[in-house]
């Protein structure tokens, strides 16, 4: 009943479950092991745009995606408009789904104002998926957290910017930055933002077995769920 094909772009994949890119997690080996249970869609590890742009070897291994089975997104970070669009070329040679980290909480990420701290401006969200998704061959996606604290809950500001500036999907993990994995992933902002844009919604948070998965979809009427710390372990009720 919530699992079907989703379409994001011109891509379709055969199921909307979709492996949440990890760092230091979701490395190829991981991918294809996670690809080979079913999961519609796997993620790279999140990559440096500055890092792409000076041509760091390291970071290009990140997205090494040899011998894996299609479709694949990569992810990239990054709040300096160039080095995106450069990065989004390069992406865009080898991958089928270039997705934009906008819910990184990690300080050394955040410290160059990228990965979450982009929650705290807008105008800058809206240029960055604006200039990526111009020079991207392939669908733009964009993943972000609910806002940056709780006095600063943007998400369905945000997802409404992103929808405009031309993304073929939005992720987003119900918690803000400040949050960083406590408390419980809030159902209700996830829900919100998908009765406010018409681009598919991936809602991501707390998903560890059926029932979650379930109450996901339910309760949000999203189009797809993301499972980041659910997939390291068993699930419940198998
Ligand atoms: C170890 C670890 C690494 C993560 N790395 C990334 C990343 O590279 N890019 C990203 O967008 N999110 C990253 N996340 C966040 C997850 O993609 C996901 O949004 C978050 O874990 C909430 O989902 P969950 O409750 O299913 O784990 C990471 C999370 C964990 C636990």
């Amino acid at each position: 009943m919530f699992i079907k094909k989703l379409k994001i772009g011109n891509v379709e994949l055969e199921n909307n479950i979709i492996l949440a890119p990890m760092a230091g997690i979701t490395d190829l080996p991981f991918r294809i092991i996670c690809k080979n249970f079913g999961v519609g869609l796997v993620c790279t590890e999140m990559a440096s745009s500055k890092a792409i742009f000076y041509g760091d070897e390291k970071t290009k291994k990140l997205l090494d995606i040899t011998g894996e089975k299609r479709p694949i997104s990569a992810q990239i970070f990054g709040s300096d408009i160039e080095s995106m669009k450069v990065s989004a070329e390069y992406v865009s040679t080898f991958a089928d789904i270039l997705d934009i980290n906008m819910g990184c909480p990690a300080p050394k990420v955040i410290k160059n104002g990228d990965g979450s701290k982009l929650l705290l401006n807008l105008e800058l969200v809206e240029n960055i998926v604006k200039e990526v998704v111009k020079v991207s061959k392939i669908p733009v996606t964009v993943k972000i957290r609910m806002g940056w604290d709780s006095e600063n809950i943007v998400a369905v500001e945000a997802a409404k910017i992103i929808e405009n500036a031309g993304a073929s999907a939005i992720t987003i993990h119900g918690r803000t930055r400040q949050d960083f994995f406590s408390g419980k992933c809030n159902l209700d902002i996830i829900k919100k933002v998908k009765e406010n844009v018409k681009i598919p919604v991936i809602g991501n948070g707390d998903i560890i077995d059926g029932k979650t998965a379930k109450e996901m979809f339910e309760y949000t009427g999203v189009d797809g769920i993301m499972i980041g710390r659910g997939a390291l372990r068993k699930p419940l009720d198998i």
